[in-house]
């Protein structure tokens, strides 16, 4: 209704040609004091399973440089993710959400780093349909190492923060167990 209301205002100003600068009919709003709302800080802390080999893995290369470069995964290569995301170390334990996106592999050092953009989203308990968004650089083989959290959906909404990663297992065929530890400042 005030929507209709104010359209029709718009309308009635525009066709009368005044300067009635009350009225607003630009395709942006007046900009307003930002009232900061109490922030809070949780914690989090599950594991990520990314798994590359076997019948049903949860990332898979989408994209490759036509470099000629030997490995599982040379600079420009890009996977997609669906990675659970589980309570304790093991597969097995109680599954908690899913990390969804992509990582790059954007290192022309020897040493691997990955790019990720990822959505980690959580299927359980308070925090179930609420989602943290991942933007950040990852080497790999640095433990711990620290990615950025850029933002979130639901009760993580207007997120920042940061996630200190640790390897927990990692085998031959590239399957990794990750520790993740979220340190999230939210409204
Ligand atoms: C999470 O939320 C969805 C949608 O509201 C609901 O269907 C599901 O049962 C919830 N899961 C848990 C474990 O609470």
């Amino acid at each position: 209704m005030e929507k209709k209301s104010a359209i029709l205002a718009c309308i009635l100003v525009l066709n009368m040609c005044t300067s009635i600068s009350l009225v607003q009919c630009e395709y942006y709003s007046q900009s307003l004091p930002y009232n900061q709302v109490k922030e809070q800080k949780t914690s989090l802390h599950f594991y990520m399973h990314d798994i590359l080999g076997g019948s049903k893995p949860t990332a898979v290369p989408i994209a490759r440089a036509n470099s000629g470069q030997g490995g599982p995964a040379p600079f420009g290569t890009l996977f997609a993710i669906d990675d659970p995301l589980t309570e304790g170390p093991e597969i097995t334990s109680t599954l908690i959400g899913n990390g969804r996106g992509m990582y790059v592999s954007a290192s022309q050092d020897a040493i691997p780093t990955l790019v990720m953009y990822m959505d980690l989203g959580f299927t359980s308990g308070k925090f179930n349909g609420s989602s943290i968004s991942v933007f950040s650089r990852n080497p790999i083989t640095e433990s711990p190492r620290e990615m950025a959290i850029v933002g979130g959906r639901g009760l993580f909404r207007f997120a920042k923060g940061y996630i200190t990663v640790h390897t927990h297992s990692f085998s031959g065929n590239g399957d990794a167990v990750l520790e993740y530890n979220a340190e999230i400042v939210h409204p």
